[in-house]
């Protein structure tokens, strides 16, 4: 009986008296195996003794690969939506920005003229040079407003609980924490305040926090990739969120470096998870901060202003 085997040490756990749950894979004489969810509950006498124990188990193989076809195809849509967002985004900036750079370009040429002529007239020239300035934070700005707008556009409003918010999230995330080998807990207020907001979007921010935490724990040792979701009242009754991993933290000293468009360190990143995740929680009036934790790891910080119920 090959596929006892596994299911032994647990079996003496019962046996001493204690309920275990645990998951394992049992090989089937065809050489398939199986993956089992199990609880053996001891059967006790009233003299305390352990008579033997009860097994539940069921068999969640399907289960395990439809989560895991779940999880690629939201990896795929999320890719998607990215690139065709990133696409309008580019068409969109191009076409405005095209006017302060002309402006840009002629000032730029106007002051070479003024200071380059037989007798230089510097006044001028520091007209110029000032234009070049506003149509320099102009050009800024166009970028800025482009993502707020495209944001904003797809924006709902309705109350969002958060909690059940972070639930979903983690639920989803769960087998690719699982093959990630990364300890996902969840520290869920009582009584949180609802936001009003895009459930949608607001998910999205919790899963490109949660991800980024999986990607910055592939580098720590096993036991101690751990991830802490936790929900809490804040001041002025916000509704907070923090994700808190166990990876290395930020690069030293600037971590609001990493909320930049393209700012990234991994070959297949696009840098965008966290300006659009930080656009997102703009939108809905909140705010998106990364702090470094002083035992190492990174926190990312999400505070929604309380107001669900009123709209
Ligand atoms: N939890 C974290 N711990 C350490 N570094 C992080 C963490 N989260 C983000 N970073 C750093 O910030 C960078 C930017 O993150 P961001 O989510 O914007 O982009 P990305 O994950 O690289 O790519 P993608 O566009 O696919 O999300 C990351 O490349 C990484 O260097
Ligand atoms: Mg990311």
């Amino acid at each position: 009986m090959r596929h006892i085997k596994q299911l032994d040490p647990k079996a003496e756990t019962a046996l001493s008296g204690q309920t275990v749950t645990f998951e394992a894979y049992v090989p089937f004489p065809n050489g398939k195996q199986r993956q089992v969810h199990a609880t053996y509950v001891p059967h006790i006498n009233e003299d305390a003794e352990v008579l033997g124990f009860f097994a539940l188990v069921r068999d969640i193989t399907e289960q395990v690969r439809t989560e895991e076809e779940v999880r690629r195809n939201r990896d795929e849509l999320a890719h998607v939506l990215r690139v065709a967002t990133m696409g309008e985004l580019a068409t969109s900036v191009a076409h405005e920005l095209n006017q302060p750079l002309s402006a840009i370009a002629a000032n730029s040429q106007a002051a070479r003229r003024f200071l380059a002529a037989d007798r230089p007239n510097t006044e001028e020239a520091i007209d110029a040079l000032t234009d070049i300035t506003s149509d320099a934070k102009r050009a800024g700005n166009v970028i800025r407003r482009m993502r707020d707008l495209l944001i904003k556009r797809q924006l709902q409003r309705e109350p969002v609980d958060v909690n059940e918010a972070v639930s979903n999230v983690a639920g989803l995330l769960h087998s690719d924490a699982v093959s990630r080998q990364v300890t996902v807990t969840l520290d869920l207020a009582d009584e949180l305040p609802t936001t009003s907001g895009d459930r949608t979007q607001l998910e999205q921010v919790i899963l490109n926090l949660m991800v980024n935490a999986f990607e910055a724990m592939t580098s720590s040792e096993i036991d101690r990739r751990e991830l802490v979701v936790r929900t809490f009242i804040g001041d002025a009754g916000s509704a907070e969120i923090t994700v808190s991993d166990t990876g290395p933290g930020f690069h030293p000293g600037r971590p609001d470096n990493v909320f930049e468009p393209f700012v990234t360190t991994k070959a297949n990143g696009l840098g965008m998870g966290l300006p659009i995740s930080r656009s997102i929680i703009d939108a809905h009036g909140g705010r998106l901060e990364a702090v470094h934790n002083p035992d190492g790891g990174a926190t990312l910080h999400i505070t929604l202003p309380a107001g669900g119920e009123d709209s």
